[in-house]
């Protein structure tokens, strides 16, 4: 190929793409004309009707199927004391309690807890009295800045329950899915164990 058939090539290949890029364009710009109406749209997006029980109080919501649980409790229910973290099953900032079993929140497909009994952060206090745990990491000193210590505590509750052995160690193996960037694991683990042997 000499070189002026050569830029005449390149020249045309050049044209032709412009063209498709344009076309590409507008056809995108066509593609949204009308946007749906609301009741259109969440039919379209299947939301599916739920009752998510809340620290002892029902909720009637319509989720769609990819609802993260973490993210009805914040942004629906407005239950802020649930934080999210890593927002990926990694920090335990986000542990509730599902039937009493601790759970990583933003793991979990609110759908899929229909009926379940939830239990965050603010259920924990009963008639104006903190529970056992909230006061034991008041009086520990186990959090700082607080990011991790709603999660802690949730996740401190239902270790109650566990099989855990009486020893640190094991309560630190068993805290372990539940990081604080503080680093104020002594005390948390303290306010753990003054709990289960009866301190507060
Ligand atoms: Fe859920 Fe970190 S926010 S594990
Ligand atoms: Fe700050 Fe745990 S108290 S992250």
């Amino acid at each position: 190929m000499d070189e002026l058939s050569r830029r005449s090539f390149l020249s045309r290949v050049g044209m032709s793409g412009l063209a498709l890029g344009a076309r590409t364009l507008s056809s995108g710009a066509r593609a949204d004309p009308v946007s749906p109406a609301p009741a259109e749209a969440a039919a379209a997006a299947g939301r599916v009707p739920i009752t998510l029980r809340v620290n002892g109080r029902a909720h009637a919501l319509e989720v769609e199927p990819r609802e993260i649980l973490l993210d009805v409790l914040r942004e629906r229910l407005h239950l802020f004391g649930t934080k999210k973290g890593c927002d990926h099953g990694q920090c335990g900032a986000c542990t509730v309690l599902a039937d009493g079993r601790r759970i990583d929140s933003c793991l979990a497909l609110a759908v899929a807890h229909d009926g379940t009994e939830i239990t965050t952060i603010e259920g924990l206090e009963q008639n104006g009295r903190l529970h056992p745990m909230q006061a034991a990491f008041l009086d520990c000193d186990g959090f700082q800045c607080g990011a991790c210590t709603s999660g802690q505590i949730m996740s401190a509750v239902a270790l109650l329950h566990e099989p855990v052995g009486g020893a640190d160690r094991w309560v630190k193996e068993a805290m372990s899915g539940n990081l604080c960037r503080c680093g104020a694991y002594q005390n948390i683990v303290a306010a753990v164990q003054r709990v289960r042997h009866g301190g507060v």
